[in-house]
Parts: C-alpha cells; sequence; structure tokens
C-alpha cells in the first residue's frame, strides 16, 4: 500500500450526489474523479463551460460515473441559485457541497487595484458564502439532513501570508465561516469541515504563484520537511473520507495535509537545520562550558 492507492472501499459514496465549485480543473477535478469512482453522482461548475463539458466527459469515460457539467460563477449570487436548481432538478437531492472554486496569483499588495484584492475576496470568500447560502438554505427548508460542506483553504488562513494577501485574508474567512457553521448549523443535521493542503502540483496554482523561474528559484519541496510535494490522490482519499458517513463525528475540523510544511516555516529555530551534523559536538561544548561558569 501507498499514499498513492485509494483508500475507500467500492461504493463508500454510492447515494451521494455532490457539487464540487471548480470541478473542471486541478485539485476539483482530481476529487471528483475519486468521488464517481466511489459511486456518487457529481457536479461540476466553473466560469468555463467547455473546460466543464470536456473534464465531464472525460471522467465519465474513465468511471462510467455521471458527471454533470454546469456554468456557474460563484461570485454571482444569481448564478449560484440557478445552478442549484439545475443540480437539484438532474439529481433530485444534493448532499455534499464541496467550495474548491479559487482565484489567487502572487503580488506586492501596494501594486493591487481595489478591484483586483476584491477579484480574489469574491470569488474565495463571497463565492463560498453565496454557494453555502444558498445549499445551507434549501436543506433547511426542506429539511433535509446529513449534509456535509468541506471548504478549501490553505495554511495560511491561519498565519498569513506576504504576497497573496486577498488570498490569506478571504481563506481566513473561509475557516472562520467553517468553524461557525459548524456549531451554528448542525441542528439542521450539516457538517462542516475544511481541508489545508500544502503545496499539490496543479497548472492554475503554478502558474499563478510560481511563474517562470520562481519555479526552480522556490522549490517548494524543499520547504516541506517529508521533502515532497502532495499527490492528488492523498488529497482525494482525505475529501472522500471527509464527505463520506465514515467521517460522521468530525465537524467544525481543518486537516493540514501539508507534509510538516507550514511547521516548518513558523518555528524560530527551524533554520538550525542548516547547521552541518559535525558541527553539533562543537556546539553542544561550547554550550556546557557556560554553564560551569
Ligand atoms: C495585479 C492583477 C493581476 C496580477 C489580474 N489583476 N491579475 N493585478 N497582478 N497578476 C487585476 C486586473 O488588472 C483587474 O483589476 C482585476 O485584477 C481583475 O482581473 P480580471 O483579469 O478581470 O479578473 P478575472 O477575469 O475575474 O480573473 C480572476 C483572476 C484569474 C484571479 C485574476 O487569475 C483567474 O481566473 N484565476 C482562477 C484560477 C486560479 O487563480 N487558480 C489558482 C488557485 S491557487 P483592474 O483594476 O485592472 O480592473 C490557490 C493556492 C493557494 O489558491 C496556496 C498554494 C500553496
Ligand atoms: P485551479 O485548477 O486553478 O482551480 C481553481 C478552480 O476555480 C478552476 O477550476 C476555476 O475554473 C475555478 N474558478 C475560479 N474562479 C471562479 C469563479 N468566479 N466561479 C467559479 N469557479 C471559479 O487550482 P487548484 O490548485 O486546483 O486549486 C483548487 C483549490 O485548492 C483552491 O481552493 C485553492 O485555493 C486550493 N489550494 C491549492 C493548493 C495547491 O497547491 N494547488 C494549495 C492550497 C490550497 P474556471 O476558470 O473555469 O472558472
Amino acid at each position: 500500500m501507498s499514499y498513492t492507492d485509494k483508500m475507500l472501499r467500492d461504493g463508500a459514496l454510492q447515494g451521494k450526489n455532490i457539487v464540487v465549485t471548480g470541478g473542471g480543473s486541478g485539485l476539483g477535478k482530481s476529487m471528483t474523479r475519486y468521488f464517481l469512482e466511489l459511486g456518487a453522482k457529481v457536479a461540476i461548475t466553473s466560469r468555463n463551460l467547455e473546460k466543464l463539458q470536456n473534464t465531464a466527459k472525460e471522467l465519465e469515460t474513465e468511471t462510467g460515473g455521471t458527471c454533470l457539467p454546469l456554468q456557474c460563477d460563484v461570485r454571482e449570487y444569481d448564478q449560484v441559485e440557478s445552478m442549484k436548481n439545475q443540480v437539484l432538478k438532474a439529481f433530485g437531492t444534493v448532499d455534499v457541497l464541496l467550495n474548491n472554486a479559487a482565484g489567487n496569483f502572487i503580488s506586492p499588495t501596494e501594486r493591487l487595484s481595489h478591484r483586483a484584492f476584491d477579484t480574489i475576496i469574491d470569488i474565495v470568500l463571497k463565492g463560498t458564502k453565496n454557494c453555502t447560502l444558498a445549499f445551507g438554505k434549501h436543506w433547511i427548508d426542506t429539511n433535509y439532513k446529513n449534509t456535509v460542506v468541506l471548504n478549501i483553504v490553505t495554511t495560511y488562513a491561519w498565519t498569513g501570508s506576504a504576497y497573496v494577501v486577498p488570498s490569506a485574508t478571504a481563506k481566513a474567512g473561509v475557516l472562520a465561516m467553517t468553524r461557525s457553521l459548524a456549531v451554528e448549523w448542525a441542528k439542521y443535521g450539516m457538517r462542516f469541515n475544511a481541508i489545508a493542503p500544502g503545496p499539490f502540483p496543479t497548472k492554475g496554482a503554478w502558474d499563478r504563484l510560481l511563474p517562470g523561474e520562481l519555479k526552480e528559484k522556490f522549490d517548494m519541496k524543499k520547504q516541506v520537511p517529508l521533502a515532497r510535494v502532495g499527490d492528488h490522490q492523498e488529497l482525494a482519499n482525505l475529501a472522500a473520507y471527509l464527505v463520506s458517513d465514515f467521517s460522521a463525528y468530525v465537524n467544525g475540523e481543518v486537516v493540514t495535509l501539508d507534509g510538516g510544511e507550514w511547521l516548518k516555516g513558523a518555528g524560530q529555530f527551524n533554520l538550525l537545520e542548516q547547521v552541518p551534523e559535525e558541527m553539533w559536538d562543537m556546539l553542544e561544548a561550547m554550550i556546557r562550558a557556560k554553564k560551569s561558569k
């Protein structure tokens, strides 16, 4: 067995109807593939319908499952309501909302126009809010229980990060929403959880966060104690568990899947990793010598 293997038993998501925002590419597509393999029906949504249609066709052929492509800009509440109605018409019910759509790029904050800042906040925070309100209110109104909202955040949701300030600000809001509604809407039979991925190579993220030479200069693997980036299947395994009934007692949690990356950046003395092994005898002797004086 390895971390690239599929984790859950066959049929683990049979009978579940799932909406994945941003499901046409990257991590959303990988999670959708695994949900379909496990027997769920999945609606994938984003702005680019042609991309969604191609992905849906590819994944249906690969898995034999049902994948419904629907255009929806999560920034627009009317479009979210219309998407919700189309999924309900096709599937009858929705059990899981996976808020995965995001926008991001690196930039010194002083170079951003107020519209640029808004664009990221609108996709990430307002988009998650729009989808959560639309599906959450529907579940309350129809008394439909045993539902799950899974939000994709990042580890800088709680540490903050320079040069991606709109994204950090928005993801922090999503994390607060996750934990708040985990308490408030549990009485309606909803669970709210989040995943905070470390670096998982995708075209969408890498083109905008590591353009050109930055890919070599900032080798993501070097920032991870486990010295590797994430594999899409290990994220899909975790997401499938969190949307399945196996995680029925997990609520309000954010699961970090980053090989220890954020802690390595956080610890004040982590830089001591650069001290060569052979120097430690000398350093120890120096420290011990101080004690006896
Ligand atoms: C400064 C920029 C800019 C840049 C756009 N803008 N790109 N400003 N530097 N690189 C400004 C524009 O000039 C405009 O402001 C405003 O932002 C909106 O730009 P549009 O191009 O009109 O926006 P839109 O077409 O809505 O596209 C949104 C986008 C784009 C975010 C800019 O990149 C996109 O579609 N992204 C979706 C996918 C994505 O980002 N995936 C990565 C997720 S990765 P003005 O003032 O000119 O009107 C992620 C990983 C986290 O989240 C952690 C990793 C470790
Ligand atoms: P990605 O492929 O660029 O995914 C982002 C998706 O969001 C795209 O499919 C995009 O589709 C969609 N989207 C963007 N704006 C939208 C809008 N206004 N309305 C609806 N959909 C919209 O990048 P990714 O790396 O897979 O990212 C997926 C998630 O993982 C994001 O939440 C990201 O923050 C998170 N994450 C990724 C990493 C990583 O290392 N990759 C690390 C931490 C967190 P359209 O362009 O067709 O709209």
